[in-house]
C-alpha cells in the first residue's frame, strides 16, 4: 500500500493566538486536499485556538515540544496529557533547534518518544547532520545513530505510525534546501535503519518527511522521491505558500 504523504507546518515560536487564528481561516481554502495528510504544529499557547479554528477541516494540530512527566512540579513545562486534552494528535520531538539551544540528548529524547506513544500522540521525530558532518562524510552514520538511540523500546506497531523528519541543519531557515538526491538518499537510509531496528514491513509504513527551506517551488520534487512522504516546513508555513506546498501535485 502506497503511503500517504504528509505535510506539517513548523510554526516555530511565531503567531500570538490572534494571528494563530487568522492565518488558519487564511490557510482554509489553500490547504484542503484529499490525498495529503496536514498537520499543523503551533505554539503551545496557540493550541486550543488552533484546535477550534480547524474544526471542520481535515487539518490536524500538533505541538512543538512536551515534558517526560504527566504532572508536578516543572516549572515552564507542558504535559503530554495536556496536549491530548487540549485536541493535539502530533508532537515534533528532537527538532535540532531544541537540540542546540535547550541541549536536549538523544537519551532524552528517547524518553519523549515513548511517553507520546503512552499518551497515543503521535511523534514527528527529528534527525540531521550539521554541515561540518556533512562535508566530514559522517551524515548517515550519524543519522543511524540518532534513530537507533531515540527509537529504543519503541514497538514495530508504534514505530509503524509515527513520522521521522530528516531536517539538514544547513538547510534549516537558510534558504539552502538540500537537493531532492540528497534528501532521498538519506530518507532511503533511515528507512534502511528503520528495517534494521524492526522489519521490512515497518519500514515500508513509516513516513519519512524531508524539512529545510522547503518551499513551493522545491516541494514537487522534493515530494516526488521514492523515500520522502511529504514535508516538514518552516518559514513557508506562516504564508499562503503552504497550500500550494500542501497542493504540489497541481
Ligand atoms: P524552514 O524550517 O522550513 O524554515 O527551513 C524547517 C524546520 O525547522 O522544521
Amino acid at each position: 500500500m502506497a503511503r500517504r504523504k504528509v505535510v506539517a507546518g513548523n510554526w516555530k515560536m511565531n503567531m500570538t493566538p490572534s494571528e494563530a487564528k487568522a492565518l488558519v481561516e487564511t490557510l482554509k481554502p489553500l490547504v484542503e486536499s484529499n490525498d495529503v495528510d496536514v498537520i499543523y504544529c503551533v505554539p503551545a499557547i496557540d493550541i486550543v485556538p488552533v484546535v477550534e479554528a480547524v474544526k471542520g477541516t481535515k487539518v490536524e494540530v500538533g505541538a512543538e515540544n512536551m515534558y517526560i512527566e504527566e504532572k508536578g512540579a516543572f516549572t515552564g513545562e507542558i504535559s503530554p496529557n495536556m496536549l491530548t486534552d487540549a485536541g493535539c494528535k502530533y508532537v515534533i520531538i528532537g527538532h535540532s533547534e531544541r537540540r542546540q539551544y535547550f541541549k536536549e540528548d538523544d537519551a532524552f529524547l528517547n524518553k519523549k518518544v515513548l511517553k507520546a506513544f503512552e499518551h497515543g500522540l503521535v511523534p514527528i521525530l527529528c534527525c540531521g547532520e550539521t554541515l561540518e558532518q556533512r562535508e566530514a562524510g559522517v551524515t548517515l552514520d550519524w543519522i543511524n545513530l540518532q534513530i537507533k538511540s531515540d527509537l529504543q523500546g519503541v514497538t514495530k506497531e508504534q514505530a509503524a505510525s509515527m513520522i521521522i523528519a530528516y531536517e539538514p541543519i544547513w538547510a534549516i531557515g537558510t534558504g539552502k534546501t538540500a537537493t531532492s538526491e540528497q534528501a532521498q538518499e538519506v530518507c532511503c537510509a533511515i528507512r534502511k535503519t528503520v528495517a534494521g531496528i524492526f522489519d521490512t514491513d515497518t519500514a515500508e509504513k513509516i513516513r519519512i518527511q524531508y524539512g529545510g527551506s522547503v518551499n513551493a517551488k522545491t516541494a514537487p520534487e522534493l515530494f516526488s522521491m521514492p523515500d520522502i512522504d511529504g514535508g516538514l516546513v518552516g518559514g513557508a508555513a506562516l504564508k499562503p505558500d503552504f497550500g500550494q506546498i500542501v497542493n504540489y501535485r497541481n
